[in-house]
């Protein structure tokens, strides 16, 4: 998505800047040609030739250098990018773009732009909580450009809070989103994703090996073509996705709740979560003491929550998933009637790059009409085809209301 993209990154004197750095280094991977400007201040944190390293092009931090005749140096930057990141964006720098200054050549630059241009502040919480520099960035936001919001974590100033940029990852995934093909604007999806955690006692619950990869991987790929995303995930740890609604979830219960919460008002439903089939018949307050050499639990079973929604299934369309290790299509078929969805995306965990954990599965598509079963290929494939069919699916279905 964003290979052959030119980026022109403006990095400002923050301490943040080492991921910076990073972030050179995962753009020039996916194939990005990277340009750097560089404010006098953040040369003072890391040379010039650090950059130039990474980005294997000329660092630029002098406006009036003489090095390059032919052209006007912030005007070609400007004009040739197609998006200008700023990070890290310091108060300062986004001060003076908000206000117009360009005393330098990355503030000359931000007034010379047409490419879409996204800040990354970071800094301490004070200064991101001062009025002024919530003003600027409410300036900024309102001209049309966009923020990549600092996280909370220690800072470099010894103390906890809000104003860590952004991790480089985070940066990368919101950059794709300005080169993907909108297409599913307009559509809100629901996505489900993890293995539930069903509490044994107060440190002990009952889990499986979903990794939760699969959903975030579809309601990321939604997001970036423009849906409107619900994801209620069970999957700790997993880095929050930029412009998705994320609802955090332990059991299939809670599941089953937030799911009903949001059916009502969704187009679609893809739940690809592992709910839990069974929960503890009753929940220790106390730790579980190891007692004897065996111990009998009673499970009872948790609720259906693909069929409880689609008992009330109206114009949604509704994406399952079969996880099986025998019988895989006569099962998954079965399920599709038996639980009103659309659409089954059928996948047998046994075989070799299939099911949990990895970054790759092979799935067969099962509908009303047809069944296609597909090689093997990346999740973040399988979630564009999986997109593809919703939006077919939405479509549909909204012209026969
Ligand atoms: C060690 C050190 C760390 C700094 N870290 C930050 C920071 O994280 N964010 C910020 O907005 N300013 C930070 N500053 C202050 C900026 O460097 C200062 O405001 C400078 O004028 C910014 O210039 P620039 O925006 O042109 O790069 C730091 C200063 C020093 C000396």
């Amino acid at each position: 998505m964003l290979k052959n993209k030119r980026i022109l990154l403006g990095v400002s004197g923050g301490i943040a800047i080492y991921k910076s750095l990073d972030l050179v280094s995962r753009l020039k991977k996916l194939g990005c040609h990277v340009d750097v400007i560089m404010t006098e201040h953040a040369t003072k944190f890391v040379t010039p030739l650090c950059f130039e390293t990474m980005a294997r092009s000329r660092v630029h931090v002098d406006g009036f250098s003489r090095d390059n005749p032919e052209g006007v140096e912030h005007i070609d930057l400007a004009q040739h990018a197609d998006l200008f990141i700023i990070a890290p964006a310091t108060a300062n720098i986004m001060a003076k773009a908000a206000h117009g200054i360009a005393d330098d050549l990355l503030s000359t630059a931000l007034l010379a732009t047409d490419a879409p241009v996204i800040y990354a502040p970071a800094m301490n919480t004070k200064m991101l909580k001062n009025p002024a520099t919530q003003e600027n960035m409410r300036i900024l936001e309102k001209r049309g450009a966009h923020f990549i919001a600092p996280g909370a974590g220690f800072l470099a100033c010894n103390v906890i809070g809000e104003g860590r940029m952004a991790e480089p990852s985070e940066i990368v995934q919101h950059l794709a989103t300005f080169t993907t093909q909108k297409d599913l604007q307009g559509i809100n999806i629901l996505v489900t994703a993890g293995g539930t955690r069903e509490a044994v006692d107060p440190v002990r619950f009952i889990t499986n090996r979903s990794s939760g990869k699969t959903g975030h991987t579809i309601a990321k790929r939604a997001m970036q073509r423009g849906a409107e995303v619900t994801l209620i995930t069970a999957t700790k740890g997993m880095q929050k996705i930029h412009g998705i609604a994320e609802i955090s979830v332990d059991s299939a219960k809670e599941m089953l709740e937030a799911v009903e919460k949001y059916f009502g008002t969704t187009d679609a439903l893809i739940m690809s979560a592992a709910p839990s089939d069974f929960r503890m018949e009753e929940v220790s307050s106390q730790k579980i003491k190891k007692q004897g050499d065996q111990v009998i639990w009673t499970l009872v079973k948790n609720p259906d929550i693909l069929k409880t929604v689609t008992e009330k299934k109206e114009h949604q369309f509704v994406v399952a998933f079969a996880a099986e290790t025998e019988n895989l299509l006569e099962n998954a078929r079965e399920k599709r009637t038996a639980k009103r969805a659309d659409l089954m995306v059928a996948n047998d965990v046994t075989q070799q790059g299939a099911g949990f954990e990895g970054d790759t599965n092979i799935v067969t598509f099962i509908d009303e009409k047809e069944e296609e079963a597909m090689p093997l290929q990346s999740k973040v494939l399988v979630a564009d085809q999986i997109l593809s069919r919703v939006k077919r699916g939405v479509q549909e279905k909204r012209s026969l209301r």
